[in-house]
């Protein structure tokens, strides 16, 4: 991966206390990025333990290659951790840590597309390899499919105006860049704080080109057959829509047909500290929780 900036992973201490109660096990990281959480939990492992990272994004591969040619308790799967079943057993694994949404490094490079504050081409995909780009969602879709995803995902106030833009702008000549989804959005909404007018479409567009709640889903439910008995589950989510699921998910509320259950570890979430939140400020809407399976 390119280096575009550094990126810091959130709330390690908090993770590698928690979800560690076998240091013998065999361990899952299914957001590898650049390895900073992979990274702590090797460091407490014992020798004959195993971590297997995950990650969609192939360039996380350079620096998986790194840990694999100096640690043979470590390999990675370079797959969409929604697949994470076709992988391990059932009840093989004592923990599973996901890191939601996308790292620093993707984040920061114009040639992904992800962010409205750089100018690049309007692509969004965390792997290459997906077909549905940005560009090709925001072109294709429909008026009320787009204006639906900015306000079920993006909670966006102006979702239907600014669809309306967007369908008007794309008549006149196809949106490929990220600086003109940006302008289009600045010129249909007020800009009443702070935050960037563009902030929660580019996220709603980002979460939905990339399937994100779908993942999420599937991972955890696959996370309940594949954890053994007292295995644990580490999320940190970045959205409301997200840890909502989360929540749902380990007070057994969306568990309906399913034949395990789960019960929290340490309180009923951890926020980062505030030396955390000045050091990265990335942090700030982190929300982790960890589960242990009970049957
Ligand atoms: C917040 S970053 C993780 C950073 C990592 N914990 C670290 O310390 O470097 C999220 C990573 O998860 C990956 N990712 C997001 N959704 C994924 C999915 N459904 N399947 C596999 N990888 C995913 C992204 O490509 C990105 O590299």
């Amino acid at each position: 991966m390119r280096d575009h900036g550094v990126h810091e992973a959130v709330m390690v201490d908090q993770v590698i206390n928690n979800l560690i109660a076998d240091k013998k096990g065999n361990y899952v990281d299914c957001t590898f990025g650049l390895g900073g959480h992979a990274f702590a939990i090797l460091k407490k492992l014992d020798s004959e333990a195993k971590l297997t990272g995950i990650d969609r994004d192939s360039e996380s591969l350079l620096k998986a290659n790194e840990v694999l040619e100096k640690d043979k308790r470590f390999s990675f799967i370079n797959d969409k951790f929604g697949n994470i079943q076709s992988h391990f057993d059932p009840k093989s694994l004592d923990g599973i840590l996901v890191d939601l949404g996308i790292s620093s490094n993707q984040l920061d490079n114009p040639e992904r597309g992800f962010s409205f504050q750089l100018k690049g081409p309007l692509d969004m995909r965390m792997s290459q390899s997906d077909k549905v780009s940005a560009e090709t969602w925001i072109n294709k879709s429909t008026k009320e499919e787009i204006a639906k995803v900015l306000w079920e995902v993006g909670e966006e106030r102006h979702s239907r105006k600014i669809s309306d833009s967007i369908c008007r702008e794309r008549d006149l000549s196809p949106i490929n860049t990220t600086q003109r989804l940006s302008e289009i959005i600045l010129a249909s909404k007020p800009r009443r704080s702070k935050k960037h007018p563009a902030t929660n479409v580019f996220r709603a567009i980002r979460m939905e080109v990339n399937s994100e709640l779908q993942e999420l889903q599937s991972l955890l439910v696959s996370a309940g057959k594949l954890l053994k008995e007292g295995g644990r589950l580490a999320v940190i989510s970045f959205h409301s829509l997200e840890d909502r699921i989360v929540k749902r998910f380990v007070q057994g509320k969306s568990l309906e047909g399913q034949n395990f259950s789960f019960k929290k570890v340490g309180p009923k979430h951890f926020k980062p500290s505030q030396e955390e939140v000045i050091r990265n400020p990335r942090s700030r809407s982190a929300i982790l929780r960890i589960v242990e399976k009970v049957a």
